[in-house]
């Protein structure tokens, strides 16, 4: 991604407790972000904003039933919200909440240069209404249901209300024009097409304010500007906070945003409606709008229903046995990042610990080394120099080189799992190598053969490195770990280095004669699959 970068998430629901959906996509603006700031070397070139969405009726609603006002429910969810991505580690530079004045005097901005422009007009707007449900349906959505309300039955009314609509009519021929020109506007793939598909059958003008009635929650949100009778609807609201958050002289650098990142479900406001509000504000658009798909819980679809939401506190307890690193790791590498669905499984979760982690580059990095340790005093000694495994068919700096550039590729198209797993890679050919090379055995002929042990030396600074190189690409979904690691091996990133210069091979930042490696901790305790689920 190119510097500088502003990576977002939705803005979440107050009415709802965080859970792993929410989790998942600031996990991943948070993960893309770690390698942002890693790439450029420069972290005040990157900006990762997440967030709380306040105004929306239910809102109203729930803090009633809890005998609090809408703003205190607010606060006290969208604390929730911050204490949950604070527990994930994750390291979004703000936290944006729409009551905040900072927004709101923003959206007043916006909203009044689109009505000087005419692009947002009084007009009327005529549906069927479900009073039990205080909703309007489509015409297509009554008939369906057979003009009664699809929740009590009751019989839906045609009513006709005033209401402040934008012209996104007005802006389709634009937008897709926009959108046949930049491939990689909408990612994936199969998503633009879906985009595209809809459009095909046109844009109406939409409705974005709503009427203040009698009822006093009909005022929680923004009154539009010139019309105390009618507020701003919550999601045109919302949409404002990627643009108000840095719509300021110190920030102003990070518009265009390179990435909106999301779940399916809100696409279409994302890729469709904000894109034509910012041609109507004659602001540039994001680079990208990235909709991944949903989790899933063992197989089944999660709702409030069936109460199975993987919580806050499940992942809490996840964290408290496997480490929040782990989880992170799961939830980066086997989540719905592309068009399927993912699991979570924890059977599939306890099998990913072992292979990547425990048994991957735990283990690998805690053989490498107790063997510098003992058979070198954990000083890597003078004249290191990387050596090639007879058989195999290609060096480990090689391997470390192609791994580098997937994980650049990978990031290309936002793919964090990928991009880690690209780390994995190069752990799996230093377990190959060590099999090759058999250092453990080598060891025992050092006495008799003074050239053995140079060649040990050798053998074990390629893997240290290889390692080292590994730890770097993975340290985005793995921070605590791999800050660990490199405390053991003195090889903490310096501050300024890039990712490019970081992940090369006995590189300027690779370890070397005098490097001081030690055992250090175990990093990954291997999991019992026969243990039960944490709960
Ligand atoms: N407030 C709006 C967004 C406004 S953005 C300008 C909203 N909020 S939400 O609380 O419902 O969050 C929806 C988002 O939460 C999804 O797009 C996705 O990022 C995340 N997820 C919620 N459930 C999810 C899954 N089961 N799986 C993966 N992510 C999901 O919509």
């Amino acid at each position: 991604m190119a510097s500088p970068t502003y990576i977002t998430t939705p803005i979440y629901y107050v009415n709802d407790r965080p859970h792993i959906g929410h989790c998942y996509t600031t996990g991943l603006a948070d993960c893309l972000a770690r390698f942002s700031r890693l790439a450029s070397g420069d972290p005040s070139q990157t900006y990762f904003l997440t967030g709380t969405d306040e105004h929306a009726d239910k809102v109203v609603t729930s803090a009633a039933a809890h005998g609090m006002t809408p703003l205190q429910w607010a606060d006290r969810n969208a604390a929730a919200f911050e204490e949950a991505f604070r527990a994930c580690n994750y390291t979004h530079d703000d936290f944006v909440r729409t009551t905040q004045d900072r927004h709101k005097t923003k959206v007043i901005e916006y909203i009044n240069a689109l009505l000087a422009s005419g692009d947002v007009y009084l007009g009327e707007y005529t549906g069927w209404w479900d009073a039990s449900q205080e909703e309007y349906l489509t015409e297509t959505m009554a008939k369906e249901a057979g003009f009664i309300s699809p929740v009590t039955g009751k019989p839906l009314v045609k009513r006709s209300e005033k209401n402040y609509f934008f012209r996104l009519s007005k802006y389709q021929a634009r937008l897709k024009a926009h959108i046949d020109a930049h491939p990689t506007f909408i990612l994936p793939e199969a998503r633009r097409n879906e985009v595209l598909g809809r459009l095909r059958d046109g844009l109406e003008d939409i409705p974005v304010s709503r009427a203040v009635t009698d009822d006093p929650a009909s005022r929680w949100g923004i009154l539009m500007p010139n019309d105390p009778g009618h507020r701003i609807y919550v999601w045109i609201d919302a949409l404002f906070n990627y643009l108000s958050v840095v719509d300021r002289p110190e920030l102003s650098r990070f518009w265009p945003a390179s990435v909106h990142l999301m779940a399916k479900d809100i696409l279409w406001f994302h890729a469709v409606i904000w894109p034509c509000m910012l041609m109507a504000l004659n602001r540039p658009l994001p680079r990208r709008v990235y909709a991944h798909s949903y989790w899933v819980r063992e197989g089944v679809k999660m709702s409030k229903s069936l109460g199975n939401f993987v919580t806050i506190e499940v992942m809490q307890a996840y964290a408290a046995r496997y480490g929040m690193d782990a989880l992170r790791w799961y939830l980066l590498t086997q989540g719905p990042s592309g068009t399927t669905d993912a699991d979570f499984s924890h059977a599939r979760f306890v099998e990913v610990f072992n292979a990547d982690l425990a048994n991957g580059i735990g283990n690998c990095a805690s053989r490498v080394g107790n063997m510098i340790d003992k058979y070198f005093g954990g000083v890597l000694p003078e004249g290191v120099r990387e050596h090639v495994a007879e058989g195999s068919t290609r060096s480990l700096s090689a391997c470390c080189a192609a791994s580098a550039a997937n994980t650049m590729k990978a990031l290309d198209t936002c793919d964090a799992g990928e991009a880690l797993l690209a780390g994995i890679a190069i752990v799996r050919e230093v377990d190959q190598y060590i099999n090759l090379t058999s250092p453990f055995k080598l060891a025992k002929t050092v006495d008799a053969d003074p050239s053995a042990k140079t060649r040990l030396a050798d053998i074990l600074y390629t893997c240290a490195e290889a390692i080292r190189v590994a730890s770097v690409l993975l340290s985005p979904g793995l921070p605590t770990k791999m800050a660990q690691l490199w405390s053991a091996w003195g090889c903490a990133p310096a501050a300024g280095a890039t990712l490019e210069s970081l992940a090369s091979f006995a590189g300027v930042h690779g370890l070397r004669a005098g490097s001081r490696v030690t055992k250090g901790e175990i990093l990954f305790m291997r999991a019992d699959p026969a243990e039960p689920a944490p709960a």
